[in-house]
Order: C-alpha cells, then sequence, then structure tokens
C-alpha cells in the first residue's frame, strides 16, 4: 500500500468519519464516556483529504486536534452523532463509523446536579440502549452503492477469539467492511499504532495492517478503493 498519500485515488469523493467517544448526560456536569481519543478516526479523515477525498468528520469529544482540510462537524452524545452522521451521509460514497459509540445511555438526564442525601441512600441509573448507527445505515441504505465501513474492539475471552467475535459482529452488523482489532494489551486505545484484520459482510478475511493508525488509515482506503 502506498502511505505517502501522493496518490488522488479518492478524488471527487465525499466521505464520512465519525471519531472519537460519546457522552452521554447524567446531569449538567457529568456524564458516561469511554477512554477513546479519536485517533484512528482522525487519522482516516487525514489520509481520506490526502487523497483528495472531500471529508466530513464527525468529532465526539476529540483529544486530538482534527486535521486541516477537513470539515469538523463537533458533536457529544449518540444522538446528536446519529443526527451529524445521516445528515453528512445524504451524499457520501462512504461512511466509515470509527467513533467508540455508547452502547447504553442514561434513561433520564437530571435538570440540575445530582445531590448526595443525608440518609446516604446511593442513587441507581437506569439505562437504556442506544441506537446503533451502523446497523442502521448498513441495513438500510440512505444511497444505493454507499458502502459503510465499521470497527469492532475485541478481546478474546472464554467464548471466542478475538477473530470468531469479530466474525460474528460482521454478519450481525451488516457493514461492507469491517476493522477488527484487539484491544487491551497496550494496543488500540489512547495509542500511536494500530493492528487490524479487516473482515468483510461474511465474516471473510480480506486484509490485514498494522503500524502507525496513518498506515492502518491508508491500508483501510486502499481495502474500500478496492471494492468500490
Ligand atoms: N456502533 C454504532 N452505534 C452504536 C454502537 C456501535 O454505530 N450504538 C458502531 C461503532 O462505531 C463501530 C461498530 O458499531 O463501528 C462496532 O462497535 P462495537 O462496540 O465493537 O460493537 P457493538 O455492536 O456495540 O457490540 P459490543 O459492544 O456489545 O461488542
Ligand atoms: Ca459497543
Amino acid at each position: 500500500a502506498l502511505v505517502d498519500g501522493s496518490q488522488r485515488d479518492l478524488d471527487g469523493w465525499h466521505v464520512v468519519v465519525s471519531a472519537g467517544g460519546t457522552r452521554e448526560p447524567l446531569d449538567p456536569v457529568r456524564f458516561l464516556g469511554n477512554r477513546s481519543s479519536g485517533r484512528q478516526g482522525v487519522a482516516l479523515a487525514q489520509a481520506a483529504a490526502r487523497r483528495g477525498a472531500r471529508v466530513t468528520l464527525v468529532g465526539a469529544n476529540l483529544a486530538v486536534a482534527a486535521p486541516a482540510g477537513v470539515d469538523l462537524v463537533p458533536v457529544e452524545t449518540t444522538a446528536q452523532l446519529r443526527d451529524a452522521v445521516r445528515a453528512a451521509a445524504k451524499d457520501a460514497d462512504v461512511v466509515v463509523m470509527a467513533a467508540a459509540v455508547a452502547d447504553f445511555a442514561p434513561a433520564h438526564a437530571a435538570a440540575d446536579k445530582i445531590k448526595k442525601r443525608a440518609d446516604g441512600v446511593t442513587p441507581a441509573i437506569e439505562l437504556v440502549e442506544t441506537v446503533d448507527i451502523l446497523a442502521e445505515l448498513a441495513h438500510e441504505p440512505l444511497l444505493p452503492g454507499q458502502l459503510v465501513v465499521g470497527f469492532a474492539a475485541e478481546t478474546g475471552d472464554a467464548t471466542g477469539s478475538v477473530l470468531e467475535h469479530g466474525r460474528a459482529k460482521a454478519l450481525r452488523k451488516g457493514a461492507d467492511l469491517l476493522v477488527v482489532n484487539a484491544v487491551g494489551h497496550g494496543v488500540g486505545f489512547g495509542t500511536d499504532t494500530n493492528d487490524v484484520t479487516l473482515l468483510d459482510r461474511a465474516g471473510e478475511v480480506v486484509g490485514r495492517a498494522d503500524g502507525t493508525k496513518l498506515d492502518v488509515a491508508h491500508a483501510i482506503w486502499d481495502a474500500v478503493v478496492a471494492r468500490r
């Protein structure tokens, strides 16, 4: 794969990339969130812009700066991310869901700051499941021929390996490509490098990539271009 960005194979494309981690409010000052920095999504946006694409980056609480030359739409919650992605995706050739999206949100956000109680009773937080933005885009396409790319951060456990979990997720999500990365062992979140396996919608391995998040981003765009 060319990683110097000298190829302009995304000329004329509009690509939408979501990045970062969503936050779901508990009260005006607190949220449920995750540790995603947004680095891999930002690298995807940067690589696509270098390759000639018009890029909309829907950034949820990014810990890193957005690259120059992309249209940044900042969001905080999963509902905002969904609206921004779907609005931008109306004329997009590709949508890449690199964001770490909250799976659950508090059923009710308190209007005022939650206070400790004199009797020591602790609050219980009721959660509701969020909309699966990726599965929705993959199962009910906004545009015929639009490519949808998802990510799966997996750890191996007693019920299966990283790749087995990835395969099951590929079949469930229906995305054209699923980028599977192993997390939780010093790789993935918060680091500058990544190691991924690319699966098609049937769960078959169609590529692997490792290196900096920019190297991995270019490899993902290579795979997207090959499927278009
Ligand atoms: N995703 C999404 N909307 C959600 C949850 C996840 O669009 N509400 C997307 C992520 O952006 C990612 C993909 O789905 O591209 C996979 O996310 P992941 O957390 O690995 O999968 P889940 O389906 O949420 O399953 P689980 O967390 O239970 O493994
Ligand atoms: Ca999840």
